[in-house]
């Protein structure tokens, strides 16, 4: 690591003090080999390790360096250049590949039952060959939910990426897949691999087989973008995985938050020893840098890949990606290929499914809601049903023109569908079972609860309830405001908000900072004790501290989304500074299109919305930005750049995720778990057993004082 580090603050030096545009061909030779083989392996540490060691913008002057010589010699441009990822020119359609091993589908195991039932077949099998007691170890993997491909790498290079298509025959999406980072395009990606890994020297040629999907994470953000466009919302993150890697124009997937994770090889050639089971395959393919499962575990006995299941089914919405189920695998492939294969699936392993998170039931009504923004939302009303453990009785119908497209009627056997934590959909009809007595569904024309007439934009596919003194719509305002992503009230949720705001307590989002002047009426009200009064004003009070960003989020600024909110602070400091921002300028940054840029400056337009931010400020909310929200800079990278910290016990001052906060705003990471790559071992108060680690491996602790001079420094 340290050699990586020196080596690349070597080279920094050398293109500072260079003009790289001048320099003599056998000396840019011999740079842009070094700088591709650093920015190849700073990019692993980035995308697949999550632990990258040089701040931001020491990779993008390593990386405009080469650049510059790349466009000054074209024909030092390498098919492994990471200048190269995106660029290629769009194509008219897909080449087909015959891929040189078939990929295989799964067998299905619905509960543990039949998980105990494949292992029993493959003991009897295993058992006629082999007249030793064999109890064969399995590996354990999440069954990711994504998009099959297939990575060709010649001599090291990446050289063919292909879908699965049929299995037999795929299609040649190589100028997508390098657009993903955590793709390496040459391997070892790391610059000096772990000594005894073997993965010094790639094999001759070598098929690498895994999933490309998109996180929760990048999903929201894919889909708030879209929303601020006016475009189509994608479903699910698969389909928009698939949607993203079946682009013909790569730049269009570069656009999108892909990811990649490895499982499996195909055919490889010219190596002098490839591991001897699964688990070390992973470890190895891990070693050369592809991404791999942190959670892939290997176990000997079948009851304990039973409890994994079982573990698994209730921690599946704890991951940042969608899993569909666990694939259990014989661990030796010499007992792979003793067990072999039927039609197109392998006897030695299979697919353990999670229940289906879908259920048919009936439409009984569709009513609508009033959103924050005065948006008309269509909610199901359903014969209640069970989905994956949980009873769903209302879910959501999207839009006028989703009920339209989908020809739902009112009565009709649908399929409704729970996925990740969102709210249940509705996905179709089951238009086979109609009774011909189901009714078509119209918009009403009027605001549920206020009664005035409802708009329709021409370019919208929303209604709208326009009356700015529609309750329906406040009340979901502070149900926003206090909502968790915003500026996390504690006790203050979707039901209180209604009572606030009907007992007259709360008519502007300001007089919830008023309210500890009426905790009497507060207590008076049905559904408070004196404690839970208590505690809601403790939630308003420590709300006041929230990073600028939570409160115009939570301001409920038509467009702005999280995301858009976090991109608005970190080019204004203060809500101030953002109200006097006008559309155009708004526009110039990176991200935020024109359709939000008017919506911000129009919503500070209203003097009531002025008054309300002075009504917040006077209460002591905070309305400016805080350190950890301000872009990086170059001279924000000072020591901690690129360091590992752990945390332990109780800092003095400092909270947890305040400490947090500003060691990743260093450009340092957090990690929960002390080894031998931690950097700094930071201790408060009742220090658990991390601390003896950390002096057992001799790191260095800091107290909460030695961390803020570190992070100042
Ligand atoms: S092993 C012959 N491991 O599931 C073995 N597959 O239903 C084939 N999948 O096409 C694949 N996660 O795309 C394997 N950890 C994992 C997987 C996985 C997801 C996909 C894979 C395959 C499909 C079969």
């Amino acid at each position: 690591m340290k050699n990586l580090v020196d080596a690349s603050h070597k080279v920094l030096m050398r293109i500072a003090s260079t003009d790289v545009h001048a320099m003599p061909y056998s000396e840019a030779v011999h740079l842009a080999q070094t700088l591709r083989r650093l920015l190849n392996t700073h990019n692993h540490r980035y995308h697949v390790l999550d632990a990258p060691v040089v701040a931001d913008n020491e990779y993008d002057r390593l990386f405009r360096a080469l650049e510059q010589i790349e466009a000054r010699y074209p024909d030092l441009i390498a098919p492994d250049s990471p200048t190269h990822r995106t660029g290629a020119t769009p194509l008219d359609r897909f080449e087909r590949v015959r891929h040189p091993a078939a990929m295989l589908s799964l067998g299905k195991a619905f509960d543990t039952a039949e998980l105990e039932a494949w292992y029993e077949r493959c003991l009897r099998g295993l058992r006629s060959r082999f007249d030793e007691d064999v109890r064969p170890q399995m590996t354990v993997e999440p069954k990711m939910d994504g998009l099959a491909v297939a990575l060709t790498y010649e001599r090291g290079k990446l050289v063919l990426g292909a879908t699965r298509g049929d299995g037999a025959e795929g299609e040649n999406i190589t100028s997508n897949v390098r657009t993903i980072p955590s793709i390496p395009l040459a391997i070892p990606a790391l610059l000096v691999p772990a000594e005894d890994s073997g993965a010094a020297i790639p094999p001759d040629r070598m098929e690498v087989r895994g999933e490309i999907y998109i996180r929760h994470r990048d999903f929201e953000k894919l889909n708030e973008a879209a929303a601020a466009a006016g475009d189509k919302l994608y479903a699910n993150p698969r389909n928009a995985a698939a949607g993203s890697v079946r682009q013909l124009d790569p730049s269009i997937t570069a656009s999108r938050p892909l990811s990649f994770v490895a499982h499996g090889t195909g055919p490889v050639e010219g190596v002098e020893a490839l591991p001897e089971g699964q688990y070390a395959l992973l470890a190895w393919l891990g070693a050369y840098g592809f991404p791999v499962s942190e959670h892939a575990a290997r176990s000997d006995s079948i009851d304990e890949v039973k409890s994994l299941y079982e573990e698994w089914l209730r921690k599946r919405e704890e991951l940042d990606y969608e899993i569909d189920g666990l694939v259990v695998k014989i661990d030796r492939f010499d007992w792979q290929e003793a067990l072999g294969s039927v039609s197109n699936a392998p006897r030695w392993a299979v697919a353990c499914k999670f229940p289906a998170k879908e259920a048919t039931t009936v439409l009984n009504d569709i009513k609508v809601s009033v959103g924050r923004t005065g948006v008309i939302k269509p909610e199901a009303v359903l014969e209640p049903v069970p989905v994956a453990g949980v009873t769903v009785s209302s879910a959501t119908l999207h839009n006028e023109d989703y009920i339209r497209d989908r020809d739902i009627r009112i009565g009709d056997r649908v399929v409704v569908k729970r996925a990740g934590d969102v709210i249940p959909q509705v996905v179709k009809p089951i238009e086979e079972v109609r009774s011909g007595r189901e009714r078509t569904w119209e918009v009403p024309a009027h605001c549920p609860v206020c009664g005035s007439e409802l708009r329709k934009l021409p370019d919208e596919v929303d209604s709208y309830c326009v009356s700015i003194d529609c309750p329906a719509q406040f009340i979901r305002l502070v149900e926003h405001f206090a909502s968790r992503g915003a500026m996390d009230i504690e006790g203050l949720g979707a039901k209180l908000a209604v009572t606030l705001v009907e007992e007259g307590l709360v008519s502007t989002l300001a007089d919830i900072y008023g309210l500890w002047r009426r905790s009497e009426q507060l207590i008076a009200l049905d559904l408070f004790a004196e404690k839970r009064a208590d505690n809601l004003l403790k939630g308003i009070e420590a709300s006041k501290k929230r990073p600028l960003s939570r409160l115009v989020f939570g301001l409920g600024i038509r467009h702005v989304g999280r995301a858009t909110a976090e991109l608005l602070v970190a080019r204004y400091a203060s809500l101030n500074a953002l109200s006097r921002a006008g559309a155009e300028e708004i526009e110039q940054i990176e991200g935020v299109g024109e359709v939000i840029a008017r919506s911000v400056e129009s919503w500070f337009a209203v003097e009531a919305n002025r008054n309300l931010i002075e009504c917040l400020r006077e209460s002591g909310v905070n309305t400016e930005r805080l350190p950890e929200e301000a872009p990086q800079t170059e001279e924000d990278s000072g020591k901690a750049t690129g360091k590992t910290f752990v945390l332990t016990g109780t800092l003095p001052t400092l909270g947890r995720a305040e400490a947090t906060a500003r060691i990743k705003q260093a450009g340092a990471r957090v990690s929960s778990s002390v080894s031998r790559n931690t950097d700094y071992v930071v201790a408060g108060e009742n220090p658990g057993s991390k601390r003896e680690r950390a002096a057992e491996l001799g790191i260095a602790l800091l107290d909460e004082n030695q961390l803020l001079a570190l992070l100042d420094g």
